[in-house]
């Protein structure tokens, strides 16, 4: 098999690049180790950046979006049994986000490229990566039990935190640089409307909570807890007691309804630099993990490949490696940025083992400033709502 970009992996990061790419008239094919029905399910987080609405519009992907996204212009900090709105498209010109589960931008991309009759193979595992160095790299996958290999021009590595793109390159080519938080969360999904229409982030005695919705009936819900916790010790009513108590006094109190679904996540802040190797390319996840506090996985994701894109289609129209050389330290620059604000939202917002009666008070006073004054809920809302894009 022969294509010019080889994409493995159909999340975000994968199928967005091959709309791109698709665009432009670059070939690429996707390799899928899963099934369809498993990338259609998977649960992840739900809140998109401006400039990725535009992106999926400008994809004429953005039918659904449109009808049954949820535009906020606003959300909710809520400390001391007070909630501070957060006016974000007052202080960032008019820009908002848009509530629009990542299951379902999955769902669309998917449905567009089958539509398009373009190729994209689920179930078809990429097992290794060769020629990283040479004009024809090659991706080795096994589909259906036949092993076969796509040979092309480069390779997209895009296949997620756990996949082999970036497993499979030396010690010596990565510098990494992470962090892992003494917490995680407990995500549920519920069939009950939202105790809000915008979100409420809640920093607690007993810890994190946040308060999110994925339509008008269902709401989707966090709850900080230990980083070993097993989900068995959290039946529903404890998980209803313990948003109760840490939404305080709220009017309306949180509507409870059935349970559809329910996780733990483990918080971490991962990089991997640099994110080119040879004719390799990696981005979202498969390069860098951001604690879901600030909502900029999916998004940085997708900053990614607008990135890889323009400078594959130069490479093509113009047959000039140039921006392909500066992929990786522009993409940096946009992800260090969004790991400060995931990492200072996490600091804010979460209750840290062992923290002084000091600490306690500092991040308290942090978030009466922050929601205080028009700079400090400036700075908060334009790294919410997506920075402008970096420039290549
Ligand atoms: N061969 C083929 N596909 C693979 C392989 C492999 N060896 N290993 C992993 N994959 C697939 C996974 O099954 C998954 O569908 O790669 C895809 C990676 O998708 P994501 O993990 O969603 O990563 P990405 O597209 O970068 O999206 C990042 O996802 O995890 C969220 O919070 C994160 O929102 C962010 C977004
Ligand atoms: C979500 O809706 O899943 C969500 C929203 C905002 C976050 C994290 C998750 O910060």
């Amino acid at each position: 098999m022969r294509t010019q970009v080889g994409i493995v992996g159909a999340g975000p990061a994968g199928l967005l690049l091959a709309h791109l790419l698709d665009r432009a008239g670059v070939d690429c094919v996707v390799l899928e180790a899963r099934s369809r029905a498993y990338c259609e399910e998977r649960q992840r987080a739900g809140l998109l950046e401006q400039g990725t609405v535009d992106l999926l519009n400008e994809l004429n992907v953005g039918d659904r979006l449109a009808r049954e996204g949820l535009v906020h212009h606003g959300l909710a900090l809520r400390f001391e049994g007070v909630s501070h709105r957060i006016p974000l498209s007052d202080l960032t010109g008019g820009k908002s986000v848009v509530i629009y589960g990542q299951t379902e931008v999955v769902k669309d991309l998917i449905a567009a490229r089958l539509a398009s009759g373009r190729d994209i193979r689920f179930e078809a595992e990429a097992l290794a990566l060769e020629g990283l160095d040479t004009a024809a790299p090659g991706i080795s996958f096994r589909e259906h039990g036949r092993e076969d290999t796509l040979t092309c021009d480069f390779i997209a590595g895009c296949d997620g935190f756990h996949g082999i793109c970036r497993a499979g390159l030396s010690q010596s080519a990565l510098t990494i640089y992470e962090r892992d938080y003494p917490f995680g969360w407990i995500g549920i999904l519920s069939d009950s409307p939202p105790v809000s229409h915008e979100l409420i982030y809640v920093n607690h005695d007993r810890g994190f909570a946040l308060f999110t919705m994925r339509s008008p009936h269902v709401s989707r819900l966090y709850l900080q807890c230990d980083v070993d916790e097993d989900i068995a010790n959290w039946p529903d009513a404890r998980i209803w007691e313990e948003l109760r108590r840490r939404l305080g006094d709220h009017d309306p109190p949180v509507p409870q309804g059935a349970v559809t679904q329910k996780n733990v996540t483990p918080m971490r802040s991962f990089v991997a630099a640099p994110m080119r190797h040879g004719a390799l390319f990696l981005a979202g996840d498969a390069a860098h993990i951001v604690p879901p506090t600030g909502a900029k996985g999916l998004n940085l994701a997708a900053a990614d490949v607008r990135v890889l894109a323009r400078a594959l289609i130069a490479f093509y129209t113009e047959r000039s490696p140039r921006l392909l050389d500066r992929y990786s330290d522009v993409c940096l620059k946009r992800v260090w940025k969004a790991q400060r604000f995931s990492w200072w939202m996490t600091s804010m917002l979460h209750r840290f083992h062992g923290d002084t009666p000091f600490e306690r008070r500092m991040q308290l006073a942090e978030l009466d400033y922050i929601t205080g004054s028009p700079a400090g809920m400036t700075t908060l809302a334009e790294n919410y709502v997506g920075l402008p894009f970096e420039d290549l």
